[in-house]
């Protein structure tokens, strides 16, 4: 496993288990199992996925030391503002039986509540409840609120990106800022897997569409959480960091960008109605 070291120091794994839409808590707790066992140690989770009960009993079944994990969860847009932030933290500790969160993430950047809900993160650092504050989905004009706004920056921010999304202006917006990458849909939710030009370089590494995306991804320094409940899958997705991809490649799999998102743009002024 590699790490991506946060502007703080912590270090965070490369790669990690989304579990959105693992709705069924059995499977989900099989999932986890799995992904433990193959190595990954890292579980993204949110208060809106419903299962961070099951990560916490998964986490606590493996005997993996805790201080060994890291794990996120997010504050969902109907709990934003600085109280309700603090309170929705309450309930997501007590589900996940845990005593501290590696990452803390603003969900969605919900006009008028996201520096609330962003200073309820910052305040979560300071008691030590939180080893890293973040936020997810927020572009340059939400970031460049919070530089004016916040005393830490956010460390990790986490956006849709997969080859057909490649979020160039973004990315660099972030590198200047020391704010890392998470790729959330890093395989453009199973679609992107279908390209015939990805085909075409997966035969020739034998690996899958799918190793090669993600190996795509780690070798620009962003952080993948790629989501599956099928073992072959979960155990085939984090083995990427055993070969290279060569810069030919790279460029052609760069050449890949459509600006295409498979989720909600947070630009869009009623975007949280997408989610109603
Ligand atoms: N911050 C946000 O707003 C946000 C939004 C969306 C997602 N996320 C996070 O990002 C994680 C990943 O995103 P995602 O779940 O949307 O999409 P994804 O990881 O890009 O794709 C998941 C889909 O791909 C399939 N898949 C996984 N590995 C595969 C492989 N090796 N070969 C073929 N198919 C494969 C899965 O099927 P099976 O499960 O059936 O194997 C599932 O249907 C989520 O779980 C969540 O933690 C965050």
């Amino acid at each position: 496993m590699e790490f991506i070291t946060l502007a703080n120091g912590v270090k965070m794994p490369q790669l990690g288990l989304g579990v959105y839409k693992m709705t069924d808590p059995k499977q989900t707790l099989q999932a986890i199992d799995e992904a433990l066992k193959d190595g990954y140690r890292a579980i993204d989770t949110a208060s809106f996925y419903n299962n961070e009960q099951q990560v916490g009993e998964a986490v606590r079944a493996s005997g993996i030391a805790r201080e060994d994990l890291f794990i996120t969860t997010k504050v969902w847009n109907d709990d934003q503002g600085y109280d309700s932030t603090l309170r929705a933290f309450e309930v997501s500790l007590k589900k996940l039986n845990m005593d501290y969160l590696d990452l803390y993430l603003t969900h969605w950047p919900i006009e008028d509540k996201f520096v609330d809900t962003y200073r309820a993160i910052e305040r979560l650092y300071e008691q030590k409840l939180i080893r890293v504050p973040g936020v997810s989905n927020h572009h340059q004009k939400h970031l460049a609120t919070l530089e004016r706004e916040a005393n830490v920056m956010p460390m990790v921010n986490q956006i849709e990106m997969h080859p057909y999304l490649q979020q160039n202006e973004l990315r660099a917006y972030c590198a200047e800022r020391n704010i890392a990458i998470t790729a959330w849909s890093p395989l453009g939710r199973g679609v992107v897997l279908d390209d015939e030009v990805l085909a075409e370089i997966a035969k020739r590494y034998g690996k899958t569409p799918a190793q090669i995306i993600l190996r795509w991804h780690v070798q620009q320094n962003v952080i993948v959480i790629p989501k599956s409940v099928t073992p072959s899958r979960i155990k085939s997705n984090i083995t990427i960091f055993d070969f290279e991809l060569c810069d030919e490649d790279m460029r052609l799999l760069s050449n890949l960008n459509q600006n295409k998102r498979f989720g909600v743009n947070p630009e869009l002024p009623d975007f949280a109605k997408h989610f109603k």
